[in-house]
């Protein structure tokens, strides 16, 4: 019987003890958050953390919320061109074209634009499409879902996935003008 009190003791006092570095921890938070420590200028440094773990968190949303479509639209030099339009007109400004200069004003955002596609993960074609159409939540990446049509994204896609193997009409379009991307 006293063993069995003592046993209780100890599991009250464990428990406690549980609470009280929890309630601990949650206060360091707010206080970290209310005291103007957390850095939120755009042009701080990259703390390997974040570099780590934003990109982590970023590729499983996509991986979970993307459907596995494929690309609807037949991958020929119409679509391909028009893809390049719609890029060079709403992305290369952060982004840059493969050929181009890095875009000054892509670089300066946080994290930074990288530049497409070889500065770009790995994603399926109904990722990539998931993640253009809703954007990516306090970065400068715009959800482009209220500003071009499905078939523009898809359109996009096509051109960003298959930039390996262009026909060349459309790689020197893409290309064109290429020292006048940036601000
Ligand atoms: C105003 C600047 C801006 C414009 C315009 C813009 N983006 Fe972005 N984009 C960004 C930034 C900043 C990131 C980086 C976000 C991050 O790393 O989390 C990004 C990220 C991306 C990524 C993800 C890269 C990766 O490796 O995960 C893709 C793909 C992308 N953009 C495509 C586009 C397309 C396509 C367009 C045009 C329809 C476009 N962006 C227009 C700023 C922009």
């Amino acid at each position: 019987m006293t063993r069995l009190l003592l046993l209780g003791e100890n599991v009250r006092k464990v428990l406690l003890g549980a609470v009280l570095a929890l309630a601990l921890l949650l206060l360091s938070a707010v206080a970290v958050m209310r005291l103007g420590i957390m850095p939120v200028t755009a042009d701080g440094t990259h703390s390997s953390l974040e570099a780590r773990i934003m990109p982590m968190v970023l590729h499983a949303s996509i991986a979970r919320h993307a459907s596995g479509e494929t690309n609807p639209g037949p991958l020929n030099e119409d679509n391909l061109k028009s893809g390049v339009g719609t890029y060079k007109a709403m992305c290369a400004r952060c982004h840059s074209t493969p050929e181009g200069n890095a875009s000054v004003y892509g670089q300066s955002f946080y994290p930074p634009a990288p530049q497409l596609p070889k500065g770009m993960a790995q994603y399926t074609d109904a990722q990539l499409f998931w993640l253009i159409k809703h954007g990516i939540r306090n970065t400068g990446m715009p959800a482009w879902g209220g500003m071009l049509s499905d078939e523009e994204i898809w359109q996009i896609v096509s051109l960003l996935e298959n930039s390996q193997d262009l026909p060349p009409l459309v790689e020197a379009e893409w290309n064109e003008h290429k020292n006048k991307t940036g601000p």
